[in-house]
């Protein structure tokens, strides 16, 4: 299956979806482009140093429908039968999610459907939970919604800062991500 991946950020999920294709843990794959709409993303120097295909294409103030045409376009061109989405900090229009129904996906650092949007760790420890985590899910043109694909829990420690739970939420999203789409590959 030839996976497409879009960031805007560190791309740490980009890393470990690049790795588990390459290292055989997801089998039959290959990652054909990573896509970022930031030139100034570390992730795309990564992806770089793997040998995959990088394209930034950047809003440049345009409607939504037209930066995500465009990269829906680069995808189709390449063959991409599977968008993965890693920190990619904008939502799609419904044109692009209809390009590849049932095709997108999207990790976030909660246990959806709780704490959508931005800081989702933050909105943890401000609500006071004893267990967060994170989500796979299928991407459609609503923030944060779509079907469960999986979810991995982690506790919130007494002392946790943002980051110190963050950093415990990462480190279950790049297992949780691999999972996701190793399930997806073999379900065709
Ligand atoms: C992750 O926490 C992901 O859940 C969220 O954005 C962050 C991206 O991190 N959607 P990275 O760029 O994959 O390192």
């Amino acid at each position: 299956m030839k996976l497409g991946i879009l960031i805007s950020g560190r791309g740490s999920n980009m890393v470990a979806l690049v790795d588990a294709v390459e290292s055989g843990e997801i089998s039959n794959s290959e990652v054909v482009v990573v896509i970022s709409d930031r030139s100034d993303a570390a992730g795309l120097a990564k992806a770089e140093e793997r040998a995959v295909e990088t394209l930034v294409i950047e809003r440049m103030g345009r409607k939504r429908a037209e930066h995500d045409g465009e990269i829906a376009v680069e995808l189709k061109a390449r063959g991409v039968e599977l968008v993965c989405l890693a920190g990619f900090m904008r939502r799609l229009s419904p044109d692009f999610v209809a390009a590849f129904p049932r095709r997108i996906l999207n990790i976030h650092p909660s246990l959806l459907p709780a704490f959508k949007g931005v800081d989702a760790q933050r909105q943890a420890l401000e609500a006071g939970v004893e267990t967060t985590g994170c989500t796979v899910h299928y991407v459609d043109e609503h923030l944060d919604n779509g079907d469960v694909i999986l979810q991995r829990e982690v506790p919130v420690l007494p002392n946790d800062t943002v980051e110190t739970l963050s950093n415990r939420i990462l480190h279950e999203e790049h297992i949780a991500y691999v999972d996701a789409v190793r399930k997806i590959v073999v379900s065709g």
